[in-house]
């Protein structure tokens, strides 16, 4: 049985965190014709202007191999904003507006002459546009040219350091931020030669949606959930990130990253960081990093011959660019624990997958019963649960027990929700939105810290050497299906369930 209650009219305020302004920069996308651009960022930035959140001096200069010609560009671009928008529909006027502002490069990455190019393309931008001496770089490339951007920035000395009023430069890093946890220090490393950890914006776009920022408000700004929020009273939580997506048209590179780096390493430890923190002593950026660090870290070694499940779907390997014989997983599921006063025996189980029944990320915490003395003992009846959906249908349930109407005393089970789509009446922005945004306001805070990202390569490097060093078995799975049975029968051991997909 299930209720939807009213949401009252939403009412904003009592901000409790001063939003800094976008700085006047150039922004400088490596990278400016490959897929993240056309299909995240580019249709980022016009919706930015359209809500007239970028500031005034603002420019787009783009790098690329292949981007001799400005405006065969921005007719790309602007087809790409057209259909990968969130509006669909472009205002061609705001469109205009933004193209005029595209610049761009042509050259390699290798090359030290594309460096020496682009400084001298901003500098003309931001002498005619009263930019000043800002830069925010993005790095949206392939990881393998990450090193070369850095060094070629340093070697061109088109790093600022960070001090005080004077202009400055940012580099905004992609994911996968390394492949294991080794590379991952070499890239922290070669990041650390050149820029300040402050100039440094790892990007985890689960970050800057805003479901996923919601968890920290709904657990600090409400005062009835927090004292629950612990062993005494949380039986178990489960997180899952589920794509209904396949592998298609990146499968060379999905086949050497795999669902534990592409999700788990990043996306899913970030959100169960969010839901396991303890109170941060305060909202600044390393405050909050502090508190999700202490999560990761105190993650216990998974148990990997009982409490890890590995899937991959069926017709993968037939995928481009995938190995005929790929034992890459799809799938994977597994229980983790979090060594901490707070979380002490409580499972988190984390699943992730593509091609599975439905697209469905979300957090459930699933409360201890009460004592089955007045109303029987089915638990399932007695269970309290709190679902944090991310996406889609964003918003937040609440199940528990009534009264059925009747003569008789029957217990049915119910769901209060709130849906953000009814209570704000606005769609949400995009991720990427946000996190541009934040580049160019100088807050870190929805971008992980250097310690964070090495501690989460730390916790999954043994579950990725399972199955790549040691032969772990890798079931397959049907497309559209929950994933392999090994899933089921983990949580079928701890006498769970995992909760179906889409309810
Ligand atoms: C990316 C992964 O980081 O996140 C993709 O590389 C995945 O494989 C995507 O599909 C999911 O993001 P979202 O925002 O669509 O849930």
């Amino acid at each position: 049985m299930e209720v939807t209650v009213g949401v009252e009219d939403a009412e904003t305020g009592g901000h409790v965190k001063h939003v800094l302004s976008a700085e006047r920069c150039v922004l400088v996308i490596f990278g400016i014709t490959g897929d993240l651009s056309h299909r995240k960022l580019v249709p980022a930035l016009y919706h930015l202007l359209r809500a007239e959140a970028l500031p005034e001096n603002f420019a787009v200069v783009g790098v690329s191999r292949s981007c001799a010609d400005v405006d065969a560009l921005r007719e790309k671009l602007r087809e790409s904003a057209a259909r990968f928008s969130r509006t669909r529909e472009l205002d061609p006027e705001v469109w205009d507006r933004f193209a005029e502002r595209i610049h761009c490069v042509p050259g390699s990455v290798d090359d030290p002459e594309t460096f020496r190019r682009l400084d001298e393309v901003c500098r003309e931008v931001s002498a005619s546009q009263n930019i000043g001496g800002n830069r925010l770089y993005y790095m949206a490339v392939a990881p393998s040219h990450f090193g070369p951007i850095l060094q070629g920035l340093q070697a061109a000395g088109l790093v600022l350091e960070t001090r005080g009023e004077g202009p400055w430069s940012r580099v905004i890093v992609e994911k996968p931020f390394g492949f294991d946890l080794k590379t991952a220090v070499q890239l922290n490393d070669l990041v650390a030669e050149v820029l300040q950890e402050e100039q440094t914006y790892r990007i985890d776009h689960y970050l800057g949606k805003e479901t996923v920022q919601n968890i920290l408000v709904f657990r600090f700004a409400n005062s009835i959930f927090e004292p629950l929020w612990n062993r005494a009273h949380i039986d178990s939580v489960q997180v899952t990130a589920a794509e209904d997506l396949l592998v298609t048209g990146r499968g060379a590179f999905y086949d050497q990253t795999g669902v534990v780096r592409d999700i788990v390493q990043n996306h899913l430890l970030q959100i169960l960081a969010l839901v396991a923190m303890e109170p941060p002593v305060s909202l600044d950026a390393d405050a909050i990093r502090d508190a999700k660090v202490n999560v990761i870290r105190s993650l216990r070694p998974v148990n990997l011959r009982e409490d890890v499940a590995l899937g991959q779907y069926e017709g993968y390997r037939a995928v481009e660019g995938v190995a005929a014989d790929s034992r890459t997983p799809t799938y994977v599921a597994m229980k983790a624990y979090i060594d901490s006063w707070r979380w002490h025996g409580v499972p988190f189980y984390l699943r992730a997958g593509k091609a599975l029944a439905s697209g469905d990320t979300e957090v459930a915490i699933t409360f201890r019963p009460g004592p089955g003395v007045l109303f029987g003992a089915d638990d399932s009846l007695h269970e309290n649960q709190l679902v944090m959906q991310i996406q889609p249908d964003e918003g937040i349930d609440l199940r528990f027990a009534s009264k059925v109407p009747g003569e008789d005393m029957h217990i049915g089970r119910v769901t209060m929700r709130m849906s953000y789509a009814a209570a704000f009446s606005v769609q949400p922005g995009d991720a990427y939105e946000r996190l541009l945004l934040d580049g160019m306001r100088g807050d870190a805070t929805l971008f992980a810290r250097r310690d964070e990202v090495e501690e989460a390569w730390a916790f999954v490097d043994p579950i990725i050497s399972s199955y790549e060093d040691v032969t772990a078995t890798v079931q397959t799975y049907a497309p559209k299906s929950c994933g392999p049975e090994a899933a089921e029968a983990m949580m079928c051991r701890d006498g769970r369930t995992w909760r179906p997909f889409g309810t």
